[in-house]
């Protein structure tokens, strides 16, 4: 799948132009902004990108098809940096005893939320994994989502933790969308473990993860760091282990507990920290010194209804953040981009232009890709999405409705909305 298009006439050409992570206020303010922009994508990478006349002046364009963008935004395809899109079941009874007052973490003490989830998947066969996976694929995709991370996590046991793995590697190949697959035995103590976390994370070194290592089955490895899961000295073993085993390094931390993982994150080097909501003043200094990428989740906050991340506090700190969804089927069941890139705005302070900062070049620094993907520049992917509008400004404003018209995968259109229009087909 590598095409040569022509994307003309564009109104707002938001390119979030550079090849590595945006750092503090000014760097993710701006969105190297063309107007009447045309980009150019040749055998699946881009060539070129400019203004109009300049770009297409003496070109021949035989052969490219052409896409007229006039009236509309161009973006680059979004990255969802931190999903967990392979499980089997659904939680939906939790939701109301959330609202009744149960909390998250204490329906996973009692045995529910993620090992509710694992019970149900490691019961689904692959087939069914690949089905629902195709389907959730569809839908980031017509939001815009272009670069998906995924991560294991309902296994908690060789079987699973593999199966899973082996179906994100065949979506992977099967759809549109790229999928970033992250290893995450140590998403929660396995029920046969209950009370011995210690021989738990030994299993997941000694015995998982080098066969997740040996099957190249994941480019990342995480961890659920927070009290009553996994302490900061596990998954500083885990996670150390890890990075001998040549996994780049995440981490779910500092959500529901200050327990130190922001700091943990920068200790180690890893790529990202994600969650945050709690993140100590020290941890975000830390985060920005190390230039580890602090992924935001707003949309997890919004569900459990807990305090959101301090987002403006980190940028203004010099971090460089990202957004993502925590598509899951727990703490956040939405792959909706600009209901995250909403809250954002409206409860963490990030400007619009932050926030497409956050979903494109950041989130391609946080899966350890922002050399190949997160915007317009040539050699990058010809991974693009365009809008029903002339701005970006349109994301956040119109609060978690789909504004996505077209989307375009290495130089090939995947997704259009007219194709779905009302009457169409019928
Ligand atoms: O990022 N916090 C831990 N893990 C996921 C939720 C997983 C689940 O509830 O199934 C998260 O929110
Ligand atoms: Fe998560």
């Amino acid at each position: 799948m590598a095409a040569d298009m022509v994307i003309k006439n564009a109104a707002q050409l938001v390119t979030c132009s550079g090849f590595g992570p945006r750092c503090g206020s000014r760097r993710m303010n701006d969105l190297g902004l063309i107007e009447d922009g045309t980009v150019v994508i040749t055998g699946g990478v881009i060539e070129a990108a400019g203004v109009t006349a300049e770009v297409l002046d003496g070109r021949d364009l035989s052969g490219y098809r052409i896409i007229d963008a006039a009236g509309k935004a161009v973006l680059p395809g979004f990255v969802d940096s931190h999903t967990h899109f392979v499980f089997g079941g659904y939680r939906e009874e939790e939701f109301s005893w959330r609202l009744a007052g149960r909390s998250y973490m204490e329906i996973l003490e009692r045995g529910g939320g993620i090992l509710s989830t694992v019970e149900a998947t490691r019961k689904a066969g692959k087939e069914e994994l690949l089905d629902s996976g195709m389907r959730r694929l569809d839908s980031m995709l017509a939001f815009g989502v272009t670069t998906v991370e995924g991560k294991s996590g309902y296994g908690l046991d060789l079987e699973t933790e593999i199966k899973q793995l082996q179906v994100m590697a065949e979506l992977d190949r099967r759809h549109p969308v790229d999928v970033v697959s992250t290893f995450l035995g140590a998403h929660a103590v396995a029920p046969a473990y209950r009370g011995r976390g210690d021989e738990y994370i030994d299993l997941v070194v000694r015995k998982v993860m080098p066969q997740v290592a040996d099957a190249d089955l994941a480019e990342f490895c995480d961890v659920f760091c927070e009290q009553n899961v996994f302490s900061i000295s596990q998954s500083r073993r885990l996670l150390k282990a890890a990075a001998q085993m040549g996994f780049k390094l995440t981490l779910h931390a500092d959500e529901m507990v200050a327990l130190g993982g922001a700091e943990l994150a920068a200790e180690l080097g890893a790529v990202s920290a994600d969650h945050l909501l709690q993140a100590s003043d020290a941890g975000i200094a830390a985060m920005a010194a190390k230039g580890v990428v602090a992924t935001l989740l707003p949309g997890t906050a919004f569900s459990l209804r807990e305090p959101y991340a301090r987002g403006r506090q980190m940028i203004d700190a010099g971090c460089a953040v990202a957004l993502a969804t925590d598509f899951n089927p727990g703490s956040c069941f939405s792959e909706s981009v600009p209901l995250v890139m909403a809250l954002a705005c409206l409860y963490m302070d990030l400007t619009p232009e932050e926030a497409v900062c956050a979903m494109t070049i950041n989130g391609a620094a946080a899966v350890g890709r922002a050399d190949r993907i997160g915007s317009i520049d040539p050699g990058k992917a010809g991974d693009l999405v365009i809008l029903e509008f002339p701005s970006y400004k349109f994301i956040p404003y119109h609060v978690g409705v789909n504004c996505v018209e077209k989307v375009i995968k290495n130089g090939e259109l995947v997704f259009d909305k007219s194709n779905s229009r009302r009457g169409k087909g019928c």
